[in-house]
């Protein structure tokens, strides 16, 4: 179910066709700009604050609730945010399928679903094959910002960027200028942040490094 009446996302839901391939990204915006990737990005919030903040640079934000997805392009529609374009599609999916090697400056992944029961730990995103395609898809000096609440899934975080020697773990620094109005506390300015910070919760974050 549409989350708002009269959605009409247009062409800020980007869809390629299987036979696109992988691509360098930055063509979609018809300039050479820097491409930066959120996965899961919910209602939009975060793409759309960091694309209004940094202009000089493109962004991409992949989600695979249908409902979200819609409701976060067509935002993106009507603030005019050329330089933003959402994705309805399974992250992992969607990049291994479509993302170029080394066509992007940074991946973004806050408040990822932390699948809390111990027999769907498998289903947790960032395990040892999803950090061998973001060193992949990221330039060299590009970088993984993760932000969770979930202290285990945070443990999890750490143990698999400790067992690769591909991206190196730097001190995390927030992505972008946060909004006047963003909550004491907030790092990224997600919906999701602002919903925990509101039931008291502590986040945990972690940033990694392509070297080069
Ligand atoms: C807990 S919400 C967080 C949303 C947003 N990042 C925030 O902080 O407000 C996780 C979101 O990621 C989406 N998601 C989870 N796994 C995904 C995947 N593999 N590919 C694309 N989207 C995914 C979910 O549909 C959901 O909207």
């Amino acid at each position: 179910m549409a989350l708002r009446p009269n959605l009409h996302p247009g062409e800020f839901l980007l869809s390629l066709p299987d036979e696109a391939g992988r691509v360098a990204l930055a063509g979609i915006f018809g300039n050479d700009h820097p491409v930066e990737l959120e996965i899961g990005s919910g209602k939009g919030t975060f793409v759309l604050a960091i694309a209004e903040a940094t202009p000089q640079r493109n962004f991409i934000g992949i989600e695979y609730a249908r409902a979200y997805a819609e409701f976060a392009a067509d935002r993106l529609r009507r603030h005019e945010q050329t330089n933003a374009r959402l994705v309805h599609a399974e992250a992992s999916w969607w990049v291994r399928c479509h993302v170029a090697d080394a066509a992007l400056a940074a991946v973004h992944v806050y408040f990822p679903d932390p699948w809390p029961k111990a027999r769907h730990h498998k289903r947790r995103l960032v395990q040892p094959p999803f950090l061998k395609e973001v060193h992949r898809i990221l330039q060299p000096g590009g970088v993984l910002r993760l932000v969770t609440d979930h202290a285990d899934y945070f443990v999890q975080m750490e143990r698999v960027l400790a067992e690769q020697q591909e991206l190196q773990v730097v001190p995390f620094e927030s992505p972008v200028a946060l909004k006047a109005d963003a909550p004491e506390g907030s790092i990224v300015g997600t919906n999701f942040e602002r919903k925990y910070i509101a039931e008291g919760r502590s986040f945990h974050a972690t940033m990694a490094r392509k070297p080069g």
